[in-house]
């Protein structure tokens, strides 16, 4: 037995608020503790400074193997429940709570997380808003990636959640199919069924110009058209680096579109170029970095997505499939100059696999800065 006076230091014990077993080295024998008097200080954290009855166990020596989970018997009348494993955890023990505990996140990551939305609430302040657009709310949804992977009818819960939050604006930003022809016609039938009182608009994503780096070379070149004009027969304003005006009581309101920064065909002069400056304008882009190329062009709000944040934010390890550029505007809500860049972190995924990153439909309510 031993009164061991607690120390933050390397020596005698630590002591953090939980009951702990620690290792020394008195002389050349090397000794386990073990809390014996461990209601001092009970479920408190000690103070540096104060001290703890322990029992030295002499580690030298190999010890007897004890089945798993079999309690010491220094306290035999102590019911079990109020009894401590105090066992210094093996290398063995440690590999196998790593690997569990990944695994079972693994399995999170796979089965739950991918299709689990959450609706994302926002205030927005906006300089200039005129008094007859204070209110207005717009919902965003960006890369459905419709395919084989997404199951149709999360993407179809998906649309009913954004319809029953009464938006007066749709916004799309892009990445309706993940590959190829196929999908096509599955995306603007989805699309179909939004409604909104000022209308619903999109504009194209890297996926929807199957381009996949900045280099801009493109697997099927005419995949493009064939969203923008199944989009366009499903009632979706496609816009492609041009700006509609709304206008209420007298004041407006711009939304402009770009096509996706990696297409080659992304044009903000043309898309930001007209309007009044003094009249609030908000951006559809793809690709959230398509807000470097808009020059002293203004802007309030940029929807993106692109990113799908990421889609893992591993504990410890953080966006790890993200690249340094990307992580500049990864997900959520920046400030920049005047105005706001939100990046959503996107309805489908690329490869089903999301972890601390969920899916996500986000709603802005308009209101004067
Ligand atoms: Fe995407």
């Amino acid at each position: 037995m031993l009164r061991a006076v607690i120390s933050d230091k390397a020596g005698v014990i630590k002591w953090n608020g939980k009951r702990r077993s620690e290792i020394c080295c008195i002389g050349t024998t090397r000794y386990s503790l073990s809390l014996v008097d461990y209601n001092i200080g009970g479920e408190r954290p000690v103070e540096t400074g104060g001290s703890v009855i322990v029992k030295l166990h002499d580690r030298s020596t190999p010890q007897p193997r004890r089945p798993p989970f079999q309690h010491q018997a220094e306290h035999p009348h102590t019911p079990r429940s109020a009894q401590v494993d105090t066992r210094v955890p093996t290398l063995k023990g440690r590999l196998a709570r790593f690997l569990g505990r990944n695994w079972a996140r693994v399995g999170y990551a796979y089965h739950i997380e991918p299709t689990w939305l959450e609706i994302n609430r926002f205030d927005l302040p906006v300089r200039d808003l005129p008094d007859s657009f204070t209110g207005l709310k717009i919902a965003h949804l960006t890369d459905f990636h419709c395919g084989h992977q997404i199951p149709q009818g999360y993407l179809e819960d998906a649309l009913a959640r954004t319809v029953a939050e009464k938006p007066d604006v749709i916004a799309l930003t892009g990445d309706f199919v993940h590959k190829g022809y196929r999908h096509v016609q599955a995306a603007a039938d989805l699309v179909r069924h939004l409604k909104a009182p000022l209308g619903v608009y999109a504009v194209l994503g890297n996926h929807d110009f199957s381009v996949r780096n900045a280099l801009g070379v493109r697997r099927y070149p005419g995949l493009h058209q064939a969203v923008a004009d199944a989009l366009g027969a499903a009632g979706v304003q496609v816009l492609r680096n041009t700006a509609v005006r709304f206008d209420r009581a007298g004041g407006g309101l711009i939304l402009a579109g770009v096509d996706d920064l990696w297409s080659r065909e992304c044009d903000p002069q043309e898309a930001l170029a007209g309007g009044c400056p003094q009249t609030p304008r908000v951006v559809l882009a793809h690709n959230p970095q398509s807000v470097e190329s808009f020059g002293d062009h203004r802007f309030d709000l940029v929807l993106s997505g692109h990113t799908h944040g990421g889609q893992v934010n591993w504990p410890g390890l953080g966006r790890i499939l993200l690249g340094r550029k990307a992580k500049r505007w990864a997900a959520g809500l920046y400030p920049h100059r005047d105005g706001h860049i939100y990046v959503n972190k996107g309805v489908g995924f690329g490869w089903r696999f999301r972890f601390g990153v969920r899916p996500e439909v986000a709603v802005f309510t308009l209101k004067p800065a």
